[in-house]
C-alpha cells in the first residue's frame, strides 16, 4: 500500500527541506519527525547518530513508510552510509532511505567561477569529511573549505536567531573561514538549520559571495528521484496529508516549528526506541 514520504531531523531543521519538498512535490504526504527530545546531534559521536538514525528509519518502516529522507546533514553524514550498506538489506531490502549531501554535492560546483567553495555545517559534518570526499567525485580540483559552527544549532533551537547576541557567533565563524581563504566564492549551508540564520549570515558575507542552500537542490533530485523510480513514486501516497511528530514536547514543537515551516502545524509525541 503506498504510504507517505518520512522526512527526518535530529530537531526542527528538516523543516526547511520539508517546506521546499512541499513546493516541489505538492501533492504527496508526508510525515515528518524531529528527534527534539535528543537533539543536537551535531556534537554526538558516530556511533550515536547511528543509533538515533537507526532508530528513527525503524520508526518511518513501521509506520508503512517506503522512502525516507534524512533531512540532517549530520545524520546523512554519519548514519547514511551505513544504515543503507548494513541495515536495509535486512530491514527492508526494496525501502529506500536517502540523504541530504549527494543531491547537494552533484551540484555545488556548478555555482562557483574561483573553484574554491565554503561549507559551514555542525562539528559532526565537518569532522566527517563528508562534503570534501563527496565533492572531490563530481567536481575533481575544487578546492573545500570547512567551517564548524557549534554554536549556531543551540541559538535557533533555543529560538535566539534573530536576536541581537546571536550577530557575535554569526560573524565568528564567517570570519573564521573566509580567513581559511578570501576567494570562496560559493558558500552552502550545509545544516538544515541554518537557513533560519539567513539574514544574518548575509549581513557578515564578503561582497559578491553567494549563499547555497540545500532545500531547493534536495528537493530538485527528489523530483529527479520519482520521475526515475517510478515504482518508488507509486509507492509513495499522494493526497495532500502531512503529520508531524517530535520526541519532545509536542506544544513548543508547534510553535518553533511554524518559524521553519512558515505555516502553522500540530503536532504529536512519539517515543524512539
Ligand atoms: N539540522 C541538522 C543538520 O542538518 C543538525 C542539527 C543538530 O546538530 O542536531 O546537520
Amino acid at each position: 500500500m503506498a504510504a507517505p514520504i518520512g522526512v527526518f531531523d535530529s530537531g526542527y531543521g528538516g523543516l526547511t527541506i520539508l517546506k521546499e519538498l512541499k513546493k516541489q512535490l505538492p501533492n504527496y504526504d508526508y510525515i515528518y519527525l524531529g528527534d527534539n527530545a535528543r537533539a543536537p546531534y551535531g556534537t554526538r559521536s558516530f556511533e550515536t547518530v547511528y543509533q538515533y538514525t537507526l532508530e528513527a528509519v525503524n520508526w518511518f518502516f513501521d509506520q508503512g513508510c517506503e522512502l525516507v529522507i534524512l533531512a540532517c546533514n549530520t545524520a546523512s553524514a554519519k548514519a547514511l552510509r551505513n544504515i543503507q550498506q548494513k541495515d536495509l538489506p535486512h530491514l527492508g531490502p526494496n525501502k529506500r532511505v536517502l540523504g541530504v549531501i549527494r543531491p547537494t554535492t552533484e551540484v555545488l560546483g556548478n555555482f562557483t567561477t574561483t573553484q574554491q567553495v565554503g561549507i559551514m555545517g555542525t562539528l559532526g559534518t565537518v569532522q566527517s569529511n563528508s562534503y570534501p570526499i563527496e565533492l572531490a567525485k563530481f567536481f575533481p580540483g575544487l578546492k573545500v573549505f570547512q567551517q564548524a559552527c557549534p554554536m549556531w544549532v543551540p541559538l535557533i533551537e533555543n529560538g535566539e536567531f534573530d536576536h541581537p547576541g546571536a550577530d557575535y557567533f554569526v560573524k565568528q565563524y564567517i570570519d573564521e573561514l573566509f580567513k581559511q581563504s578570501a576567494d570562496i566564492d560559493s558558500l552552502l549551508l550545509a545544516c538544515t538549520h541554518y537557513p533560519l540564520l539567513e539574514a544574518k549570515i548575509r549581513s557578515f558575507l564578503p561582497p559578491g559571495v553567494k549563499l547555497v542552500e540545500q532545500g531547493e537542490l534536495v528537493a530538485s533530485s527528489l523530483v529527479k528521484y520519482l520521475k526515475t523510480h517510478p515504482d518508488m513514486a507509486l509507492k509513495c501516497s499522494q493526497n495532500k496529508q502531512m503529520a508531524f511528530f517530535t520526541t519532545d514536547e509536542p506544544a513548543l514543537f508547534e510553535k518553533q516549528a511554524s518559524l521553519f515551516f512558515g505555516q502553522k502545524i500540530e503536532a504529536k509525541h512519539t517515543d524512539l526506541a
